[in-house]
């Protein structure tokens, strides 16, 4: 009989890098594989997971959607897409409308299209859109030429038109692409994929009030940072900036897929019936699971939590930082860090693994941390010191 390994490597597109590891059960914060060892995780499937891994009442919520209905047409209303609907609205910063999707890369191309009809029927006159270097936002043709990275476009070229990058914390560089106007200006106040690149409070505060002046809308795509991971339901909350549209996805319920773009009513008005649509968008199975996640997650003794752990993380890590050279920086908030070595980090990766432990490498050099935000003291200890040994353990 052939394993999950061979029949995967042997059917599936050549699109993925797998570890030789086989999970099978996950419960909280660790993960089973087919021989039952246990591995702690640090990754929460790229910001998935938040609540942890089967969730008990995320679990009884799907379970009891799975039981009455699991799909039907957007053309109907759904109890379980209403549920989640209040529960979100309560987060905005602004009375708002939200459009469910299936994704990440989904919920972008809907903020484009938004963006894009909204200067169109308000005669702002420009269809530019600017987004910053190093930045991710998914690979689909629109969310791929959002990413200003040239790996990801290579060979797929032509991109979509109208789009400028801008180096991220350059200014000058950010007025020439304002220049003649624009539609929109899209980031992620950390860049997720980047590096765990945080864009500063002050170039954030800058981009938003000239993006404004210009009469351009201000895009935060929130799919990686946003949901609690850096200590405030949206990271854009203490950055002091308030976005025109924001763009959720990956946690928003807990491992089904789900996506979100969200705008300030008035922008939302220009997206009318026949304009936009999605079959599976907010399925009432994702719907159901997501509500208990946007209840938990928005909870001010939940977020005052992740923030108490993620200092208790970054304290921990600036330990360890102390002790290695092979360390650069350690960057994040909350509950989203890298270690920046000088080394490309694939083996600590491997390394990490082997020690039961799951962390990524982004940007070559970053080993990048995203627990899930239920994680505890000691599941932090437990982490940390592993990581301290396989990075004290590289040759210098
Ligand atoms: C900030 C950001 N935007 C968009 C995406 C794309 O999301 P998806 O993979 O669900 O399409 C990602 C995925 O990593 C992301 O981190």
């Amino acid at each position: 009989m052939k394993s999950v390994k061979e029949i995967v490597d042997s059917w599936h597109a050549e699109t993925y890098r797998r570890f030789p590891v086989v999970f099978e059960r996950g419960k909280g914060a660790y993960l089973y594989d087919s021989s039952g060892r246990v591995y702690l995780d640090f990754l929460s499937g790229i910001s998935v997971t938040i609540l942890g891994h089967c969730d008990d009442e995320v679990n009884e919520a799907i379970i009891r959607q799975v039981e009455n209905l699991l799909h039907v047409s957007n053309l109907f209303y759904i109890p379980s897409q209403a549920a989640l609907l209040e529960e979100l609205g309560e987060t905005l910063p602004w009375k708002g409308r939200v459009f469910l999707t299936n994704s990440g890369a989904e919920s972008i191309e809907g903020a484009l299209k938004l963006v894009r009809r909204y200067a169109s029927l308000t005669g702002n006159g420009s269809k530019k859109i600017i987004t910053f270097r190093g930045g991710f936002h998914g690979r689909t043709y629109g969310s791929l030429t959002a990413t200003a990275q040239e790996k990801y476009h290579e060979g797929f070229e032509p991109m979509l038109p109208g789009f400028v990058y801008v180096d991220p914390e350059d200014g000058e560089g950010f007025e020439r692409a304002l220049e003649g106007g624009a539609a929109a200006v899209l980031f992620e106040t950390i860049q997720g994929e980047g590096g765990v690149r945080p864009l500063s409070d002050e170039f954030l505060s800058f981009v938003c009030r000239r993006a404004r002046e210009a009469g351009a809308l201000v895009v935060c795509d929130d799919i990686q940072a946003g949901l609690g991971r850096t200590g405030r339901f949206y990271s854009f909350e203490e950055r002091g900036i308030v976005p025109d549209v924001i763009t959720l996805a990956k946690g928003l319920a807990n491992g089904l897929p789900l996506g979100a773009f969200i705008a300030r009513d008035e922008v939302f008005r220009v997206l009318g019936p026949g304009t936009h649509g999605s079959t599976f968008g907010g399925n009432p199975v994702s719907c159901a699971a997501a509500s208990v996640v946007v209840r938990r997650v928005r909870d001010e003794v939940f977020l005052s939590r992740v923030r108490e752990v993620g200092e208790y993380l970054r304290n921990k890590l600036e330990g360890v930082r102390g002790k290695s050279q092979r360390i650069v920086e350690v960057r994040g908030r909350g509950l989203m860090w890298g270690i920046v070595l000088d080394v490309p980090g694939k083996e600590v990766v491997n390394r990490c693994l082997e020690r039961g432990l799951i962390v990524n490498c982004t940007e070559e050099k970053v080993i990048r941390l995203l627990p899930p935000l239920i994680v505890t003291e000691e599941q932090v200890d437990e982490a940390v010191s592993i990581l301290e040994d396989v990075i004290g353990g590289l040759n210098v």
